[in-house]
């Protein structure tokens, strides 16, 4: 695996296999990497001749007060995981690389991230939208892989390829979930024991749903309010937002009658978690 900190290197280095006819897939992380990323590279390596992953904590997606300064970081035991999942290229550029002096430029996608984390951060999209746009610009992949748990930026992401016809095809990935149903996440390495514990609130309340549904319930008010309270019954907890949406337009959907989206964002401790779940409806 070759290590890459220059844009031009990236170019250069990668150029070669594309001219060739080789294909390029991709995987953008900002690092700390756990099960999920991998499953991500796994896919990567399984779909494509060459895997690029880079690890890069994009400052423009954290809002002031946010974990930027503080964001996990092992890049050394992340190149080491990436070496053994097959990876051939790790691009690892510095802000100074993406963000030169003079750097004047902002993409927004509107509608799609209007809602959920987009309400609670306002601007994260934007970032995430402007580096996203910047790291295919750069590796130029025929595929790119995100995670599901991020569902919102996963939309979001499709949004402005499509829209900027950018030749990328862009791949979900199921969320990797710990044994009893935590999902995966760099952030929580913040949650000590007792934290932990009361985070499994937030894959459990699904089950809750589901119980709901099975008894007939159609109404998002009542479903809704045994969600928040299952969560706040767990210490620890402070509810961002519990929002049941239609899961392509992300909108609050009106009742539980169709196919819907569970979005959960949920502080524990200092760990803003989200995960999310469809529920398919008949
Ligand atoms: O999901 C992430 O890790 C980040 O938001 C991403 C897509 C790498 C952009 O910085």
């Amino acid at each position: 695996m070759k290590i890459i900190t220059k844009i031009s290197e990236s170019r250069d280095e990668i150029n070669v296999f594309r001219c060739v006819g080789k294909r390029i897939g991709f995987v953008p992380t900002m690092g700390y990497l756990h099960e999920g990323h991998l499953s991500l590279v796994k896919k990567c390596r399984e779909e494509n001749d060459i895997v690029v992953v880079s690890i890069f904590v994009n400052p423009t997606q954290f809002g002031a007060g946010e974990d930027f300064e503080c964001y996990p970081k092992d890049l050394k035991k992340d190149a080491a995981l990436l070496q053994g999942a097959g990876v051939d290229f790790l691009f690892t550029p510095s802000v100074e690389e993406m963000y030169p002096e003079g750097f004047s430029t902002a993409i927004s996608v509107s509608g799609i991230s209007d809602g959920l984390c987009g309400s609670s951060r306002p601007g994260h999209f934007d970032g995430v939208a402007l580096v996203v746009t910047k790291l295919l610009n750069i590796i130029m992949p025929h595929k790119a892989y995100f995670g599901m748990k991020d569902y919102q930026q996963l939309q979001v992401i499709k949004r402005f390829v499509a829209d900027l016809n950018m030749n990328t095809k862009i791949i979900g990935m199921p969320i990797i979930r710990e044994t009893d149903g935590l999902a995966l996440s760099s952030r929580n390495i913040y949650l000590n024991a007792d934290e932990r514990r009361s985070a499994l609130c937030l894959s459990r309340s699904f089950a809750l749903v589901c119980e709901a549904l099975e008894g007939g319930e159609t109404e998002v008010s009542e479903v809704k309010t045994i969600v928040e309270n299952f969560i706040k019954d767990h210490p620890h907890t402070r509810i961002d937002y519990v929002q049941f949406v239609d899961p392509e337009t992300l909108k609050p959907v009106k009742d539980l009658t169709k196919d819907f989206l569970l979005a959960l964002a949920v502080y524990v401790g200092k760990a803003r978690l989200i995960d999310n779940n469809i529920f398919k409806v008949m």
